[in-house]
């Protein structure tokens, strides 16, 4: 679904904080570039999207986000190659994504072209804040939230759309231990695990200070009825290596269909690596990692890219994965990286 725009209004901020960042030693998603797009839903519809320089936002107290956490984003990743085009990376499934998210989460749908255009703008006008370093990149954050009031619990009136950026680099620094979690729950059948839902993040933050102050970075969900598969880490899809083949967990209501995952699973066959999407019990990882043939885990997702693991805590035993030379971790990292800078061809057709 399009709508009519016209130009897109943008309004350039009279002061540029670019000189004050250093680029070579980016954190992730904290330092945050000269504007941002902005669009309001009111009157029964989305009005004109327009890119205005970076700032706070003002809300009404009883906006329905504070209270009833009416709220949807998405991940993307802008990259600049040695010649300074500027890619994206599989956009219209980001955009798609967030509307499929919106609707479970009784919020408007964007038209297609408000989210596409207003991206285009806002990244012509910030062109500069796209980092050219390997392992660095302009993080992108669509998000949609309930700008509307009333302590009614029902979905509200009005809305924003707002797109920021932040020059970004690693999400995690090195290998990271996770927890395979056995009493807390992610997500449930029917209820909102699939969608980039604002609150399926705040939902994890106490179990996973559990697992921190146990010594792991994250927390591996598991389903919530017997807790016996391995669903996914929650800031990312989750990849185990048995021998051979790469086995992950199939999209459901209850796990994130994520673009990384989604890229990797494709680009993983095309190689000739078998992959196998089932459901993966904890018993048979940890069988595995007895008996020798658990070869690798890893998470993949926009901001971890993919992300090894180093080892994984279950019911009070620590297990930890080999040290091998060539991993498909390093590989296909490798490559799905190429395609998005467009340091190689891309036969997917997923660079935009
Ligand atoms: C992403 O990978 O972009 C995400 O949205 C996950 C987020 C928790 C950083």
């Amino acid at each position: 679904m399009n709508a009519i725009i016209n130009d897109i209004e943008v309004i350039k901020t009279k002061s540029s904080k670019i000189s004050e960042v250093d680029f070579s030693n980016l954190k992730f998603g904290n330092t945050f570039s000269d504007h941002m797009l902005v669009c309001d839903y009111k009157n029964g519809k989305w009005q004109a999207p327009k890119v205005v320089p970076y700032q706070p936002i003002s809300l009404d107290p009883s906006a329905k986000i504070f209270h009833y956490g009416q709220s949807v984003f998405e991940g993307m990743k802008a990259y600049k190659d040695a010649n300074e085009n500027v890619w994206l990376f599989r956009p219209l499934d980001n955009f798609k994504r967030l509307n499929i998210s919106s609707k479970r989460l009784a919020i408007p749908e964007l038209p297609e072209n408000y989210f596409m255009d207003g991206l285009k703008t806002l990244l012509q006008v910030d062109s500069n804040w796209i980092p050219k370093d390997e392992g660095s990149s302009l993080y992108i954050r669509p998000f949609v939230f309930a700008s509307g009031n009333g302590f009614h619990a029902s979905p509200a009136d009005e809305y924003k759309f707002i797109i920021a950026t932040a020059p970004s680099g690693a999400y995690f620094s090195g290998k990271v231990r996770v927890l395979i979690e056995q009493k807390y729950s992610r997500s449930a059948n029917g209820g909102v695990g699939f969608a980039k839902a604002g609150g399926n993040y705040a939902g994890q933050f106490y179990p996973t200070q559990l697992a921190v102050e146990k010594g792991y970075q994250q927390v591996i969900w598991t389903d919530d009825n017997t807790h016996e598969y391995i669903e996914e880490a929650g800031a990312m899809n989750i990849f185990v290596r048995i021998n051979d083949t790469l086995i992950t967990g199939p999209t459901s209501d209850r796990i994130l269909d994520g673009i990384t995952r989604k890229s990797i699973i494709q680009l993983a066959e095309s190689e000739g690596i078998p992959v196998e999407v089932r459901k993966l019990s904890v018993h048979e990882v940890v069988a595995a990692a007895k008996d020798g043939s658990l070869k690798e885990m890893f998470g993949a997702g926009t901001a971890a890219v993919i992300s090894p693991i180093a080892g994984f805590g279950y019911k009070d035993e620590d297990y930890d994965l080999p040290e091998l030379e060539d991993t498909y971790a390093a590989h296909l990292k490798k490559r799905i990286t190429d395609i998005q800078t467009n340091k190689t061809d891309d036969p997917f057709g997923w660079r935009y």
